[in-house]
């Protein structure tokens, strides 16, 4: 007997007006692993929200080994075996490993928490999805990535049948995804059942067994194992036939606008970084997990000031000692971690787009609210940002239309030097291209564009040249001419060391 384990039949869901779900239908069996997929506001999220129990569906029905099921809360989807890992990480900063493994849950001894305890039982789940961390550490501590994994530790101790992760690997380094790859199928071999959200169709293409494609709110199909190819994927995503790579089209550099100069970051004092970035050019920066890249671009930026060298736009020299002075010298940066720097969530879309620049540009203290308005419209159109109201608070918008927020709020900035880390990080095939249309359109402009990405996609498809850094330092950096995964990795991994 092969009855669906979890079924979910004609579900409706609209949020003020917003029909989010226009009779979604989705069929999990025992032991699979099941990727949906859909560009940005397709639904995913909210369909997972519901056989989660953390919203409720308007209408349709939703059944559990085959029989009718109501899930009324967190609590009841949980007794029934169905976890969900959210898109948004859901830890308390405040709290040890093993204590946000634990939350609600937690280990008694004398009707006090059993601290000890927690931490014992905490290891083997840490080993189970590879983290090598200490369960007493808070988990502030910890990068985005290994605080994903901890999530993910926290839905396997409720020894879940059906474990749902929107996007789990949204902020892990290619490391970190290959081992979450691996503890997707030890689950399966488990007979665990998997959903699987993600925009990497690589990875799905790797792990799912079946894909449910959802486009509007609705459903838009579904791949056997041996449908499910890059473009099968994208073309029932979008509707349409959608290439792959990303059309390149040289510009001719302009003059130097960021110079930099044996640069020391705090993260790695005895690196010294040199290198130049000029008008009209966008430069990537490759390198594995930890190579500094992030760390070169926040100290570019003011977050982290640097302990030596010089940084110089447009031939005059700066010292950005935080962000605002270096807004101020005209460097922006759109952060990695953008739900905590990037958005205001209660604010609106509109007010979040605009009030960088707006603040910027203040005279006297005043800022003009119709200028905000126009400008937000104008981010809105250039992003295809998908909200019913630009006056909408940001924390209602999907999780790849918030992304696209953040990004239209420094695009908004018009800085000299666009500084950017993972900017498609989160966001559909189809925005990332229009977002990487905005930074050509930015460069041809005379914007110096200065970006860091793990897709080895990104890099190879849009740089005109490429800084690769491991270990803090840079390795190589290679002309577009001689751009390939190989030519990367080799210097990403310091098997190879060019003086450029
Ligand atoms: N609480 C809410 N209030 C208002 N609108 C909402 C709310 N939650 C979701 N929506 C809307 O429902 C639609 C579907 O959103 P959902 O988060 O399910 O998309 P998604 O497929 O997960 O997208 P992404 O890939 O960007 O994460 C979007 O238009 C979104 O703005
Ligand atoms: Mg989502």
């Amino acid at each position: 007997m092969d009855l669906p384990l979890l079924e979910a039949r004609a579900l409706v869901k609209s949020f003020s007006g917003v029909r989010a779900l226009k009779g979604v239908s989705l069929s999990l069996r025992r032991g699979e692993v099941l990727a949906v997929i859909g560009e940005n506001g397709a639904g995913k999220s909210t369909l997972m929200k519901i056989l989660a129990g953390v919203e409720f569906a308007d209408t349709g029905e939703i059944r559990i080994d085959g029989r009718t099921a109501t899930i009324g809360s967190v609590h009841d989807a949980l007794a029934r075996g169905i976890a969900l890992i959210h898109q948004e990480l859901n830890l308390a900063d405040n709290l040890d490993v093993a204590a946000n493994i634990f939350l609600g849950r937690e280990k008694l001894r004398f009707g006090l928490i059993d601290k000890a305890r927690q931490r014992r039982e905490a290891r083997p789940l840490l080993d189970a999805v590879g983290l090598d961390t200490d369960p007493s550490v808070l988990v502030s501590s910890l990068s985005i990535g290994q605080q994903q994994l901890v999530e993910i530790a926290k839905a396997l101790s409720v020894e879940a049948r059906v474990l749902i992760m929107d996007e789990p690997t949204s902020s892990l380094s290619s490391q970190e995804s290959r081992n979450l790859c691996r503890v997707i199928g030890d689950l399966r071999a488990r007979g665990v059942s998997v959903v699987y959200i993600s925009h990497r169709l690589s990875e799905v293409r790797a792990l799912a067994d079946r894909v449910t494609v959802l486009r509007d709110g609705a459903n838009a199909g579904d791949l056997a194992r041996d449908e499910i190819t890059h473009d099968t994927m994208v073309q029932h995503m979008v509707g349409r036939d959608s290439s792959q790579f990303y059309p390149y089209e040289p510009r001719p550099p302009g003059a130097p606008v960021l110079e930099v100069a044996e640069l020391r970051t705090p993260a790695h004092p005895m690196q010294r970084l040199s290198f130049t970035v000029h008008a009209g050019e966008i430069v990537g920066i490759a390198g594995l997990i930890g190579a500094g890249r992030t760390e070169l671009l926040t100290t570019l930026f003011g977050v982290t000031p640097a302990l030596g060298g010089s940084i110089r736009i447009a031939g005059i020299a700066v010292a950005p000692r935080s962000p605002r002075a270096a807004i101020a010298a005209g460097i922006a940066l759109v952060p990695e971690d953008r739900k905590k720097q990037g958005v205001v969530l209660e604010m609106s879309v509109r007010d979040n787009l605009s009030l960088a620049s707006l603040r910027r540009d203040q005279r006297h203290g005043l800022i003009n609210r119709q200028r905000a308005g126009e400008l937000g419209a104008e981010m809105i159109a250039a992003l295809k940002i998908k909200t019913s109201d630009s006056r909408q608070p940001v924390q209602f918008l999907s999780g790849g239309n918030q992304q696209k927020v953040v990004l239209g709020k420094w695009l908004a900035l018009r800085p000299r030097v666009l500084l950017l880390d993972e900017p498609t990080r989160g966001i559909d095939i189809g925005a990332k291209q229009e977002v990487y249309r905005l930074l050509e359109q930015l460069a041809r402009e005379g914007v110096a564009v200065l970006y860091a990405s793990s897709e080895m996609e990104e890099i190879l498809g849009v740089s005109d040249r490429v800084l690769v850094m491991h270990e803090g330092r840079i390795a190589g950096e290679l002309p577009r001419s001689e751009l390939t995964e190989e030519s990367i990795m080799h210097l990403a991994t310091g098997s190879r060391v060019t003086t450029a």
